[in-house]
């Protein structure tokens, strides 16, 4: 098994029978998501993804890759939430949080449309100025003011460098595959478009091209990642009980202490490399149980930076929390701490020693600490931090929070929610038809 999930708590926290109600609990859900009969069916296409995957749409993206990585230095992906954070997620991930100071054959990267900060927008508009560019604006509904603005942006200036004609060239679209404006407008200029399947929604959809376009780019081998993926769907699918199946163990844990008021989880990593798969893990698991004034809620943390300034209200603060820590095998990119004549830093203890080896102990001592302070600790293991693990892990996740949105009792794949503030905020921005009576 690619993933794997432990418990750590005081005493007797998750009892017995508290696992064997849930695992009832559990088999409805799975039941309900394997066989498409739960809430929120018609979005399930994430599902099979792994398996079901559109060859050609695969090969027409790796094409356009190639393409991007020729005539540009520079790639500018536009999309917001569930249209940005998995491929940011992923790049930093596997490349590296640094990726545009790597030295590397393949283009820079600079995310837009993903809010509306004049000072980042005119920031990357001055770091493409003399460099060749290529758009992908993301976008499954077509609508969304932050990138539809930022496609509005970075199209003028692709258009006023290159000329309608190249620029056209130049310009990738992942829409729906019928409907939205983004879809409209494409068909009539003629983009180069990627499809988000209709049954899969935004929070979903970094296995469909939303993610996939972009990781390419960045020269991520997007087989393997599938395949990783793939590899985790057949386990979860096929593994009904809590000690074969690591996504039941980790949705059963978090569903019990729930309901015994734990009711905010902290998804730990000890990478900094991690940090955005966090922000993707939080709209994920936010947006899917935060519904009918339930869920918990999401929150993450990079440790060891973070122990410096979460790490007394974890110790000792309100005890509603569960800590879920994510492990990977990083002794791939090993650093010894060197020797050195003399004891002056009081060092000479961890000569030689590696920073993953030193990593590891502070993340045993954390979590020791943690535990013994009141916060019980999911642990999940990947053995590295590679494409076939990420593309595991992500999968591992979907899979989790849609069998523990349906122990919690709400439909985790819609977002009605996020609708209100958008109507406010056209209001007072003037668009017609959302002006008060
Ligand atoms: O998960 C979701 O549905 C949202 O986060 C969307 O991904 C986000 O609002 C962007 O929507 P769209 O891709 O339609 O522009």
């Amino acid at each position: 098994m690619s993933i794997a999930v432990s418990l750590e708590y005081e005493n007797d926290l998750i009892t017995n029978g508290d696992k064997l109600f849930m695992e009832e609990h559990l088999k409805d859900a799975h039941d309900a998501l394997i066989r498409k009969t739960g809430p929120g069916a018609d979005f399930l296409g994430w599902a099979d993804l792994p398996e079901s995957y559109d060859i050609d749409e695969v090969s027409r993206i790796k094409k356009a890759a190639e393409k991007i990585k020729r005539d540009s230095d520079a790639f500018i992906v536009i999309g917001i939430g569930g249209s940005y954070l998995g491929a940011k997620a992923v790049i930093d991930a596997i490349k590296s949080p640094n990726y545009n100071l790597l030295d590397k054959d393949t283009p820079d990267i600079f995310f837009a449309g993903n809010g509306f900060d004049p000072r980042e927008t005119l920031e990357i508009i001055k770091l493409i100025e003399n460099r060749d560019f290529s758009i992908n604006v993301i976008s499954k509904s077509g609508t969304t003011t932050e990138p539809a603005i930022a496609f509005r942006i970075f199209r003028d200036i692709l258009e006023k460098k290159y000329g309608r004609d190249e620029a056209k060239n130049r310009i990738y679209v992942t829409t729906d595959r019928r409907s939205g404006a983004l879809r409209k407008m494409s068909d009539s200029a003629g983009f180069e478009t990627f499809s988000i399947p209709c049954d899969i929604g935004g929070r979903y959809s970094v296995l469909t091209a939303v993610g996939l376009l972009p990781m390419c780019v960045a020269g991520i081998d997007i087989d393997a990642l599938i395949r990783g993926a793939a590899e985790e769907r057949e386990e979860l699918i096929s593994a009904k009980g809590t000690d074969l199946n690591s996504a039941w163990k980790y949705a059963s844990a978090r569903n019990i202490l729930y309901k015994k008021g734990f009711d905010k989880e902290i998804l730990c990593t000890y990478n900094m490399s991690m940090r955005y798969f966090g922000e993707w893990w939080k709209q994920l698991f936010g947006e899917s149980e935060g519904k009918g004034h339930k869920g918990i809620f999401p929150a993450s943390c990079v440790f060891t930076a973070d122990l410096h300034s979460m790490g007394q209200y974890i110790q000792d603060g309100q005890r509603d929390i569960i800590e879920t820590t994510v492990n990977f095998n990083t002794s791939k990119y090993d650093f010894a701490v060197p020797a050195r004549e003399g004891d002056e830093d009081s060092l000479a203890y961890l000569s030689g020693k590696t920073l993953s080896y030193i990593n590891e102990k502070v993340m045993r001592a954390a979590i020791g600490a943690h535990v013994e302070g009141g916060v019980p600790n999911i642990v999940i293991t990947a053995p590295a931090c590679d494409e076939k693990n990420i593309g595991a892990l992500i999968y591992f996740f979907e899979f989790s929070c849609g069998l523990s949105g349906y122990v919690l009792g709400v439909n985790p794949f819609d977002q009605p929610g996020v609708e209100k503030y958008k109507n406010n905020m056209f209001e007072l921005l003037g668009k017609p038809g959302y002006q008060k009576k």
